[in-house]
């Protein structure tokens, strides 16, 4: 048979109805005759026959039991975990979830959503960079699809899980202010998602508090929120006469580690660096990288949860789900110590 067999085959081979190869096949063809069964089985298995989820959907009119997650790049460690979180709620709940990463490309994102939206999605968790809700209502405009916005969409409307990101940000300059740095320098990308400004302004104004004042243009390294941005970064870094450098996130922290490796700037004896996230990685690297830890599992689980209760529920009311985040202190950071980086110009 070259075209793809359809059940109404199967049932015509097995000289049987639709519906007994149907019961058969879904595990409740106990009041067959066995060998019914056995033939029913043996054809299915003969011809590859796999059901068509959609068919299958309209027939039974159930819903196709698929969320939609849109992250901006699973190569992102973070991304990663937090997927394999709203995986494990949703294996759980017998649910497929439909993973697309836009690569931070707004206009990819777009297009993902669209094209989740018209595959008659059960629900969407949303983590964009760029997207408002009201262009996300837009585009599900009259299908009444519930969402979840998570970690980038901070100030605005709809139900949301996050962290705080503000505290995060505090944590980390409060720490460094401790061990005694008077000079830092922080790492942040170029266009700032909402909960990254209240990171960067927790770190900020908590070095204010203790006197400490950063200068937008000699003290903020701007470059991509990513390892490679990070490693870029590193040149910047060394012409800096600070002591510590705050990361926006992991990633970038890992990068800049390796750069400072490649010229010989050892980490914290003669610079501290401490991240953002605590993803998986920061306990291979060497040194082991402080930072500030975001539960991303629980995020990933909880934006699952929290999703499924508005997907049985049409009528929940909005929520917003707020994580704890601690710091997690490592190998990378220290107090600054007479031996001092050389300077490089
Ligand atoms: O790339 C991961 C980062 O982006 C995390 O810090 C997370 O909070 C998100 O904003």
């Amino acid at each position: 048979m070259g075209k793809k067999v359809t059940i109404r085959d199967i049932a015509r081979l097995a000289g049987v109805s639709v519906t007994t190869v149907s019961q058969i096949l879904n595990g409740k063809g106990a009041r067959f005759s066995k060998e019914t069964q056995k033939r029913v089985l043996k054809l299915r298995d003969q011809y590859g026959y796999v059901p068509d989820f959609n068919a299958r959907s309209l027939i039974l009119r159930k819903s196709s039991s698929m969320i939609g997650v849109l992250v901006p790049d699973i190569s992102s460690p973070f991304f990663g975990t937090f997927v394999k979180g709203v995986q494990q709620v949703a294996q759980h709940e017998k649910m497929i979830p439909l993973i697309f990463s836009a690569n931070r490309d707004p206009e990819l994102e777009q297009s993902y959503l669209s094209q989740m939206i018209s595959r008659s999605i059960d629900g969407l968790i949303i983590a964009s960079v760029t997207m408002t809700t009201a262009t996300i209502d837009r585009l599900i405009g009259s299908r009444d699809i519930p969402y979840i916005l998570f970690d980038k969409n901070y100030a605005q409307r709809g139900t949301r899980v996050l962290t705080d990101d503000y505290r995060g940000g505090s944590l980390a300059a409060q720490y460094l202010v401790d061990l005694g740095h008077q000079r830092l320098v922080v790492l942040r990308p170029q266009q700032q998602s909402e909960n990254f400004t209240q990171r960067m302004k927790g770190f900020y104004d908590t070095l204010e508090k203790n006197g400490i004042h950063l200068d937008q243009e000699r003290d903020v390294v701007i470059e991509p929120l990513s390892r490679p941005g990070g490693y870029a970064a590193t040149d910047a870094v060394l012409k800096s006469d600070a002591t510590a450098v705050f990361a926006g996130n992991d990633d970038m922290a890992i990068g800049l580690l390796r750069g400072l490796a490649e010229h010989g700037v050892k980490v914290p004896q003669q610079l501290s660096v401490i991240g953002y996230d605590d993803i998986y990685m920061d306990e291979y690297v060497s040194p082991r990288l402080t930072t500030v830890r975001q539960p991303i599992l629980d995020l990933g689980t909880g934006a699952a949860k929290l999703l499924l209760s508005k997907i049985h529920d049409e009528h929940a009311a909005e929520q917003v789900r707020r994580f704890p985040v601690e710091l997690v202190v490592r190998d990378s950071t220290a107090a600054p110590r007479a031996e001092k980086m050389i300077k490089f110009d």
